[in-house]
């Protein structure tokens, strides 16, 4: 008798704590990934439109139509043109200037009006002391036609990344002068 008591106090009847909280942890983690899948569902659209602007800056690296090649010559001239610029959420357009010109081996290259000393505005042939380069208003700086420094400024003028498509030239990114190696 005494051994069929110690039995009943060994098995117990109800099943062990174990087991109970094995299903409710089970049922903890199908519900909550579950929620958490449907919320990424939900939110990870929202962030990547909220995040997009910001990672993908427009205007850069584009090229824009600015001038028919037929009206280029070896003599700099002025082109203007636009640039929409998109950086985050901030739209705008920039207006910016290029010097255009044939070299005389017949290439077109494109030089930027940003004089390298300061950042002020050069011109061509506004300076009668110096005819034939490009001069800066502001401290006097002095470039050849290829953009090299003469005066003042410490390096040659920027020139734009070109590509000549259907008799049109497009303008690109500004990038330093390479043209300069040619007057060497
Ligand atoms: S900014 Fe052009 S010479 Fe100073």
């Amino acid at each position: 008798m005494s051994s069929h008591n110690e039995q009943q106090e060994t098995w117990p009847e109800q099943p062990p704590d174990r087991k109970e909280m094995s299903r409710r942890q089970f049922l903890t983690y199908t519900l909550g990934g579950a929620t958490a899948f449907m919320g990424a569902g939900a939110i990870l659209p929202m962030v990547r439109f909220a995040v997009d602007p910001i990672l993908h800056k427009k205007g850069a690296g584009e090229f824009i139509k600015v001038a028919e090649t037929s009206k280029i010559n070896d003599q700099p001239q002025e082109f203007t043109f636009e640039l929409k610029q998109q950086d985050g959420w901030y739209a705008s357009t920039a207006t910016l200037t290029a010097w255009i010109r044939k070299d005389e081996a017949g290439d077109i290259y494109a030089l930027s009006p940003t004089c390298k000393h300061l950042g002020c505005t050069v011109g061509w042939n506004n300076d009668k002391a110096y005819p034939d380069e490009y001069h800066c208003p502001c401290h006097g700086a002095r470039y050849t036609k290829l953009g090299k420094n003469l005066a003042v400024a410490p390096k040659p003028l920027d020139q734009y990344k070109i590509k000549i498509e259907n008799g049109w030239v497009y303008l690109g990114d500004v990038v330093a002068n390479t043209e300069v190696k040619k007057e060497a």
